[in-house]
């Protein structure tokens, strides 16, 4: 029998069946063989590895907010999981809906597995944008389960028969146990076919809190990316809230990490341009509502009411 020895962790799995393959011929280990393998594996790997080349090797696939792309590098990592999170009625739902119809404009099939409301309530919803989901609905081109009790393998099977590129799970909260959620069997297998079948997914969740409490969960954790949203109003009897969007987290990703206001127009989510945000959120503060508050308001200008 062979001696079980520690090898490289870094040799690659071809260069490891070489070895084992020479090893058992021989009945020794052969450090010799080894080092040689490790060391054309190195050179190998400094060929491929540059900046340059990684950069082209991501898949950016755009999200289709106006303003969002130009903060995360042109668009989100393909096969990424976003957490889109935040207090309620902050337009999480509105922003994933814009996503899948900047895939459904480009021909991609998309899903949105609703866990909390009806397809008609969805669809109402999107036509407010003028988004006629129902065309790419009866092409085939999207799939909406509402109140969608649907197990992990009904998720996964309908992956495989639909094949989708883009997917939204809002929210997961009500799918999942936020305590158990990261090693449950079945968040396991939905993430590794997100994953084998490069799905770009948009997971909303729940905050009790908004931007001014730097607090996270195992979501923002499991995440590819955190997307936070929020509003504020500046006083109590203002009609018209301010709302903003902050990029917390994208991997291998240059982020903007500035809280950006955006409005509703009618055709769905937009950020305002930069309009001189100096202050960055996580500055000392006494009061984090009151840094928020501080933020330069767009409302009057541009937020009118529906
Ligand atoms: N056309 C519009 N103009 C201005 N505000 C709008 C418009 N449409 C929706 N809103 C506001 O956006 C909020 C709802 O957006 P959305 O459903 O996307 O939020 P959400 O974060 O998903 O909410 P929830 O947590 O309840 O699911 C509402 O509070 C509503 O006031
Ligand atoms: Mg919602």
């Amino acid at each position: 029998m062979l001696d079980k020895h520690p090898i490289h962790t870094t040799i690659s799995t071809e260069a490891l069946r070489i070895l084992e393959r020479y090893e058992k011929e021989l009945g020794a280990k052969n450090t010799v063989l080894e080092r040689a393998l490790l060391g054309m594996d190195k050179l190998r790997f400094k060929e491929k590895v540059d900046a340059h080349s990684i950069s082209r090797l991501i898949k950016r696939v755009e999200m289709g907010i106006p303003g969002v792309d130009e903060l995360i590098e042109g668009g989100m990592p393909e096969g990424f999981v976003i957490v889109v999170t935040g207090p309620p009625g902050t337009g999480k739902t509105t922003f994933s809906l814009q996503f899948l119809m900047e895939g459904l404009k480009k021909d991609e099939r998309c899903i949105f597995f609703s866990f909390e409301e009806k397809v008609e309530q969805i669809i109402k919803q999107s036509i407010r944008f003028g988004w006629d989901i129902g065309e790419y609905i009866d092409k085939g081109y999207l799939e909406i389960f509402g109140f969608t009790m649907l197990s992990t393998e009904e998720i996964i099977e309908i992956f495989n028969v639909f094949k989708p590129k883009r997917i939204v799970f809002d929210s997961l909260n009500t799918f999942f146990d936020i305590h158990e959620f990261r090693r449950s069997s079945q968040w396991r297998s939905i993430l590794k076919e997100i994953r084998d079948k490069k799905i770009s997914c948009l997971a909303i969740t729940e905050k009790r809190h908004g931007l001014e409490v730097k607090e996270f969960d195992e979501f923002d954790f499991m995440g590819d990316g955190v997307i936070f949203f929020d509003k504020s109003q500046r006083h109590d009897l203002d009609p018209y809230p301010t709302y903003y969007i902050q990029i917390q987290k994208m991997r291998i990703t240059k982020i903007n990490e500035m809280p950006h206001p955006f409005i509703f127009t009618d055709r769905g989510l937009e950020l305002i341009g930069n309009r001189g945000l100096t202050k960055r959120l996580g500055e000392p503060s006494s009061s984090g509502q009151k840094l928020i508050k501080e933020l330069p308001s767009v409302r009057d200008k541009d937020i009118a009411p529906s």
